[in-house]
């Protein structure tokens, strides 16, 4: 499975990259506004750290806007995704925009069949956001789980790669991992979680401590 990492914050990208565990990255207008600086600017520093796939979002709601806005962007990088918001012109802007060879990864995915129409629609990616349906009460890994089965089934031959994003904790990444999803995109602190156990501190701290006992 690939990991994206889910922020627009430059110094996490910075050091999940210099780990060697991130594939790409997503970023959302929400994401954007707490970095405090200008759009073009961040994305321009993110292309030159990650080399993988950067999803950057539109904020049109019409598919002309939409496909003007991803126009513009999709120039900045070969590897700039195109987030459209699940919604019937945000389809229809996929639609084009697959036409002209320009990535798109369709957001704001709560349903599998919002997942079958942004597959058949032609998306890159599709990212269902499994922990605001947790949040509802409902079992958001659940429709990864459907997701996975539909669109592996090669007579329908869907090319749409799936985006575990709303990652809350390190059990969703498991989770997503054994179901079969192609991406996880993960937020910086649930990837520092997925490091951490007690064995491992404990287990160190006394190689160290016995090292120091070891004749010279
Ligand atoms: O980037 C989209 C998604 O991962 C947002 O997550 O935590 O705001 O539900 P969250």
């Amino acid at each position: 499975m690939k990991i994206f990492i889910d922020t627009a914050n430059i110094d996490e990208i910075r050091t999940a990259n210099e780990w060697g565990v991130i594939d790409g990255v997503t970023t959302n207008p929400t994401l954007v506004s707490k970095e405090g600086k200008d759009f073009k600017s961040i994305v321009d520093q993110i292309l030159s750290i990650v080399d993988g796939p950067i999803s950057v979002e539109v904020i049109s709601t019409d598919s002309k806007g939409m496909v003007k806005e991803a126009l513009e962007m999709a120039k900045w990088s070969e590897n700039i995704v195109i987030k459209i918001p699940m919604i019937p012109e945000g389809l229809k802007a996929v639609k084009i925009l697959n036409e002209k060879g320009i990535k798109t990864n369709v957001t704001l995915v709560f349903s599998v069949n919002q997942a079958i129409l942004a597959a058949k629609a032609g998306a890159t990616y599709v990212s269902p956001f499994i922990g605001r349906l947790d949040d509802i009460g409902h079992d958001g890994m659940q429709i990864i789980r459907d997701m996975v089965q539909i669109y592996k089934n090669e007579k329908y031959g869907f090319k749409t790669e799936i985006i575990v994003a709303s990652v809350r904790h390190p059990l969703h990444v498991v989770e997503s991992a054994k179901i079969g999803a192609h991406v996880a995109t993960i937020p910086f602190s649930v990837i520092e979680k997925m490091f951490k156990h007690p064995l491992t501190d404990i287990g160190l701290e006394k190689f160290l401590k016995d090292w120091k006992k070891v004749v010279e």
